[in-house]
């Protein structure tokens, strides 16, 4: 038994990956392209794991997909990959059009074929899972209830468009061709191996580096945060149970103000790792510019993953964060790759002769 993840060199896909390698031996084969974003720093305890088959390459380059599908006949298929970062999409949509969107036209395009060659045993029993996120629904206002899967489609920014139009191929697959997908719609993520340019990884970096603490805006702003490790494992409860064609909402009823977001995570740090002359992490607190069309707030109802597949987080608010704020202070070489670039280079090193 084979899986076939996209984007599994990048936050949530690498824990993924190594999550599922700790309770299965099923093989993994990891098809990432390593933009900036994609770091196998993360998974080198898999450097010699035979279960691990990286392959560096683009989920749009449908010539390899059909490879890799031919030659690892894998049973389900799970799309990590896109361009992930709203600030980057207001920067450069482009990028985010031409993964998040014509990429996943090609890798659907690219299963669709693979899956018609299967025996009709293996064809009932593969599955597609497209991972998505809960910024497709728009923005809620303070009083209105969280989202759920009925809610209208309403992006804002150029990531959550591409993300939204990659929703409706991956939904348009199954009603057309009948291709077995389910899609899953998740709120904020946060835990190890976070690529610094999002809030909670920036702030922990940049309070131990004694620089400011960037908040958009007023600092309201709301997010539903779930760790990491939770998304995971609702990804893999949906994997085995998840009703074919449906969409699943992933969320921790963890709604927080990016503001109270930093004061705990610098309150966390004070405890932990106290600063040299006793102030707290807070005085490096800094208000900057908004972002432009900012989401006020995001909140996830998950009752139906909850209802119908047993569903429910292990963590709150408070022992993620702390967990994570822990594994960033006991992982330093990680976060200097990280920050210094040398982790570009853990793949010809490491990987050069697999990839
Ligand atoms: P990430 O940016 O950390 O990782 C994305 C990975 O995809 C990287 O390893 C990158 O190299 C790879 N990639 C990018 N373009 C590619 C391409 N064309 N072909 C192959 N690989 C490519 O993102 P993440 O935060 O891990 O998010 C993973 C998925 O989950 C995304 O689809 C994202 O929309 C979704 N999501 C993220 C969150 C969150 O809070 N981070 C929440 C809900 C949903
Ligand atoms: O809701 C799910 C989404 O969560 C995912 O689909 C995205 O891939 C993921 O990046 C994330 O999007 P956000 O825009 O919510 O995450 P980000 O970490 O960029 O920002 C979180 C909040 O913090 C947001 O309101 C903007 C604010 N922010 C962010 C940064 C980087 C700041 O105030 N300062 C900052 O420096």
């Amino acid at each position: 038994m084979t899986l076939l993840v996209t984007g599994g060199a990048g936050f949530i896909g690498g824990n993924f990956v190594l999550d599922w390698l700790a309770q299965s031996d099923e093989i993994v084969v990891n098809l990432d392209k390593l933009t900036y974003a994609g770091n196998l720093d993360s998974l080198k305890s898999l450097q010699s794991d035979a279960r691990h088959i990286f392959v560096q390459g683009d989920i749009g380059d449908r010539e390899l997909l059909a490879e890799l599908l031919v030659k690892h006949q894998p049973r389900a298929v799970i799309n990590f990959a896109a361009e992930s970062h709203v600030d980057r999409s207001i920067h450069g949509p482009g990028d985010f059009i031409q993964t998040n969107v014509v990429g996943t036209f090609n890798l659907l395009e690219a299963v669709r074929t693979y899956w018609t060659t299967l025996a009709e045993e293996d064809k009932a029993a593969f599955r597609f899972l497209h991972v998505s996120t809960d910024e497709v629904y728009g923005t809620l206002s303070e009083t209105e209830s969280p989202f759920a899967e009925t809610h209208r489609y309403e992006p804002n920014s150029p990531y959550s468009a591409s993300k939204a139009a990659s929703d409706h191929l991956v939904r348009a697959w199954h009603h057309t061709y009948g291709l077995p997908v389910i899609t899953t719609n998740c709120s904020n993520n946060y835990g190890p191996y976070h690529f610094p340019e999002k809030l909670i990884p920036l702030i922990l970096l940049n309070a131990m580096k004694g620089k400011s603490l960037p908040i958009y805006g007023d600092g309201q702003q709301i997010r539903d945060w779930l760790y990491v490790k939770d998304h995971c494992s609702a990804i893999r409860r949906v994997l085995d149970a998840g009703r074919l064609g449906e969409t699943y909402n992933v969320g921790g009823w963890n709604e927080k103000a990016n503001l109270e977001v930093v004061k705990t995570i610098c309150t966390l740090l004070d405890e932990l790792q106290p600063r040299a002359d006793g102030q707290s992490y807070a005085s490096q607190i800094t208000f900057v510019q908004d972002r432009p069309g900012h989401d006020r707030r995001y909140a996830i109802d998950a009752r139906k993953l909850e209802v119908e597949l047993g569903w429910k987080p292990a963590e709150t608010f408070d022992s993620g964060i702390r967990k994570t704020v822990a594994w960033y202070l006991a992982n330093q070489d990680w976060v200097e790759n990280v920050t210094s670039g040398a982790y570009r280079e853990w793949m010809s090193t490491q990987y050069g002769a697999k990839s």
